[in-house]
C-alpha cells in the first residue's frame, strides 16, 4: 500500500534559456527558446512523487516561498497538484521566491544559476510546524537547496519517528562533519561528482572508484548509499552489498535537467509504497531515463501511466 512522502526542500521559478552552445565570457547571444516553469530541487521530487502516486494528498511539501507573484503560482501549482495543503506546509517570508537561470546546449547539457531567496530561510521551526503531519509519513526527503541546519533538524526528527529519511545532496555544499548527519540517513544518493567531492576526491573515473566512495561513505554512517552515474545508471551500497544496476541506453538526450529529482522523486515514492531497495533503484532509473528524453524537469517525468504501458509496473 502506497504511505506518505514528506519533502522538506525547495522550489524555484525556472527560466530556461534553449541554446546551442553556451555562451563565453563577454559574448552576447539569442536564445533559441526561452521557458518558464516550476522547479527546484525539493519541488521536482515532490512533483516526481505526485506523478506516480495514486494519493497525491499524502505527499507533503515544506518549504518557502516569498510574498510575490512567483510565490503565490508556486503554491497554486501544488494546489492543483493536489499535494497536502500547501497553505499550511508552504510558509510566506520576507524574501524573493526561488529563482533558477537554466541555460540547455543542443547536447542536453545545463547550466545553473540559482537564487535561493525565501528558500535560504526554511527553518527547523518550520519542520516542527509540519511534524504532526510529516509524522505520519513512511519517508521524509531533503536536498541541499535549504538552510543545512533545516536539513539536519528534519532528517534527525524523521530518523527518530521511524521513517526511510533520503538525503540528496545536491547542489554539493561543504559540510564540516558528515557523519553527524549521515547516521540519521536511511538513503544517501549523491551523484558522481558530489560523492567525489564530498569525501575529498577529485572525480569518479570507473566502477571501482564507485564501489570505494560508496564503501566510504556507508561507513560514515548512511545504511544505504546510491550513487547516480548518469548513463551509467547507479551504484548501489545496500545490506552491505555492492550492486551495479545499470540503466536501458536512451536514443536522444534532449535535457538532463532535473533527471536527478526524478530519480530521487521515483525512488522515494516506490520505497513508501514498500517496494525493495533494488526494485525501486531500477524503477527509478527508468523515471531519468524518460526524464532525459524530453525537455525541462517535471514536464518531462514519467506518470503512472508510461510505467504502465512500458511494463515496468
Ligand atoms: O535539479 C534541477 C533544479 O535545480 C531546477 O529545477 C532548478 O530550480 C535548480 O534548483
Ligand atoms: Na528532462
Amino acid at each position: 500500500a502506497e504511505e506518505g512522502v514528506a519533502i522538506v526542500g525547495s522550489c524555484n521559478v525556472d527560466l530556461f534559456y534553449y541554446v546551442d552552445s553556451f555562451p563565453k565570457s563577454g559574448e552576447t547571444m539569442f536564445a533559441k527558446t526561452y521557458e518558464e516553469h516550476f522547479g527546484g530541487k525539493g519541488a521536482n521530487q515532490a512533483l516526481q512523487t505526485i506523478k506516480l502516486s495514486s494519493s497525491p494528498e499524502k505527499v507533503i511539501f515544506v518549504g518557502c516561498v516569498g510574498d510575490d507573484k512567483n510565490g503565490r503560482s508556486i503554491i497554486n501549482n501544488f494546489k492543483e497538484q493536489g499535494v497536502n495543503n500547501p497553505e499550511k506546509h508552504i510558509h510566506v517570508v520576507d524574501a524573493t521566491s526561488g529563482i533558477a537561470s537554466i541555460t540547455v546546449d543542443s547536447q542536453g547539457c545545463n547550466q545553473i544559476i540559482l537564487v535561493p531567496g525565501a528558500n535560504f530561510k526554511v527553518l527547523p521551526e518550520h519542520v516542527d510546524a509540519s511534524f504532526e503531519d510529516i509524522k505520519k509519513c513512511k519517508v521524509l526527503v531533503c536536498q541541499n537547496e535549504i538552510p543545512f541546519a533545516t536539513t539536519q533538524h528534519a532528517l534527525k526528527r524523521a530518523h527518530e519517528s521511524g521513517l526511510i529519511t533520503i538525503y540528496n545532496p545536491a547542489p554539493f555544499v561543504k559540510v564540516e562533519n558528515l557523519s553527524e548527519v549521515l547516521k540519521y540517513v536511511s538513503v544517501f544518493v549523491p551523484n558522481e561528482v558530489e560523492a567525489a567531492e564530498l569525501v575529498n576526491k577529485d572525480e569518479i573515473k570507473n566502477t571501482e572508484d564507485a564501489k570505494q566512495i560508496a564503501q566510504e561513505l556507508h561507513s560514515l554512517g548512511a545504511k544505504t548509499v546510491i550513487i547516480t552515474l548518469g548513463g551509467n545508471g547507479v551504484m548501489a551500497l545496500h545490506n552491505e552489498e555492492i550492486v551495479h544496476v545499470p540503466v536501458e541506453k536512451v536514443e536522444k538526450v534532449v535535457d538532463t535537467t532535473g533527471a536527478g529529482d526524478s530519480f530521487v522523486g521515483s525512488l522515494s515514492y516506490f520505497l513508501s509504497c514498500g517496494f525493495e531497495m533494488i526494485q525501486a533503484i531500477k524503477l527509478s532509473n527508468f523515471s531519468a531515463s524518460v526524464s532525459v528524453q524530453g525537455e525541462g524537469t517535471h514536464r518531462s517525468y514519467p506518470d503512472r501511466a508510461c510505467l504502465e504501458k512500458h511494463k515496468k509496473l
